[in-house]
């Protein structure tokens, strides 16, 4: 394990609660879009809640899932947060960010290397500037994340509280609930999934008829499936479905199609979207290479598609992105 910045001492919880309780973000108004460009349904509404917007550095849906686990961390009497993620992690990035502005000690466990090309990547150096200690786990390691055992090790060896991969424990539940009555107006919600918390927070606010829909953007074999119904067990929530035809190849794979539709989204709607997650959500919602969600929904319907931001981590993406519009001219 590599290491970037020796531990600090604790700060205090009572500073920390302080400062958490200050921040409440308002989000935006939903927005209502334009199908015209994409789908002949002129019978549907599309509306998009912009949780990129909420705040520059706590966007989306990062700072919904962390708040539970950071009042949580805090009546354990934590002031120290280990997570982990890639290179390229929003959750770590937010969380980083999280902990310089509300006085948390964070650390960060990183799967692979911490540099590549003797450089950390822009996420994981604007984590670094924000006082994370960046550990290297080796890629042996992070196969360990969901095991029980090794996550209270882990904790116990950073004398840490510590925030599994996705935030999927069950605080998460209470994330959206200030949504519910939004989320009452409409007879779909969709949202991109990838360990499924945020779609279990969302199903366990929202009632029938509401339905919610998430859209897996890696290549799922019934895992995510398996921790949303273990989330929702023993929680009353709206009907939910996960949709796994629209990875595009599998986690952060981007190709000319999914480039193509969000060039395309981002001139006719003006939202700007990144390839991981909010990309394959409004490409499987509008367009889906010819699958379009919406096109099978029955008439009159409602729709609200939850923006969860990210927009950070498609910086490193950049010379891709250019090679593929490069090869497509
Ligand atoms: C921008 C963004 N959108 C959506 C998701 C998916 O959220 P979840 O892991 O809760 O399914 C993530 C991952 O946390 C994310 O970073």
């Amino acid at each position: 394990m590599s290491t970037r910045k020796p531990p600090t001492t604790p700060p205090a919880a009572s500073s920390c609660a302080a400062a958490l309780k200050q921040f409440a973000p308002r989000p935006p108004q939903p927005q209502r879009l334009s199908l015209a460009p994409f789908l002949h349904r002129p019978d549907l509404t599309l509306d998009v809640l912009r949780l990129d917007l909420i705040d520059p550095q706590l966007s989306g849906n990062k700072w919904y899932k962390l708040r539970p686990h950071l009042l949580q961390a805090l009546a354990q009497g934590h002031t120290r947060i280990v997570s982990l993620g890639g290179a390229h992690s929003n959750h770590l990035h937010a969380l980083a960010a999280a902990g310089q502005r509300f006085g948390f000690t964070t650390i960060g466990l990183v799967r692979g290397p911490l540099e590549y090309q003797g450089q950390l990547t822009p996420t994981l150096a604007d984590a670094s500037a924000w006082g994370m200690q960046l550990h290297a786990l080796s890629r042996a390691e992070y196969a360990r994340r969901y095991q029980a055992d090794w996550l209270a090790a882990t904790a116990r060896s950073h004398n840490a509280y510590i925030i599994g991969e996705g935030g999927a424990d069950a605080c998460v539940l209470s994330a959206m609930q200030e949504f519910a009555p939004l989320l009452s107006r409409y007879d779909l919600v969709a949202v991109a999934c990838g360990s499924g918390a945020t779609l279990a927070a969302l199903a366990s606010a929202a009632a029938a008829p509401t339905e919610v829909l998430g859209v897996s953007v890696l290549k799922d074999e019934g895992s995510t499936a398996a921790r949303v119904q273990a989330l929702l067990q023993a929680t009353p929530h709206c009907p939910y479905r996960i949709e796994s035809r629209f990875h595009n190849g599998g986690f952060a794979r981007l190709n000319r199609t999914l480039l193509k539709f969000m060039d395309r989204f981002a001139a006719c709607c003006k939202i700007p979207l990144e390839p991981v997650y909010s990309g394959k959500l409004f490409h499987a919602l509008l367009d889906g290479a010819g699958q379009a969600l919406l096109a099978e929904r029955p008439s009159g319907q409602r729709v609200l598609a939850i923006h969860t931001g990210g927009l950070q981590g498609a910086r490193a993406m950049q010379r891709k992105i250019s090679n593929l519009r490069a090869t497509a001219q």
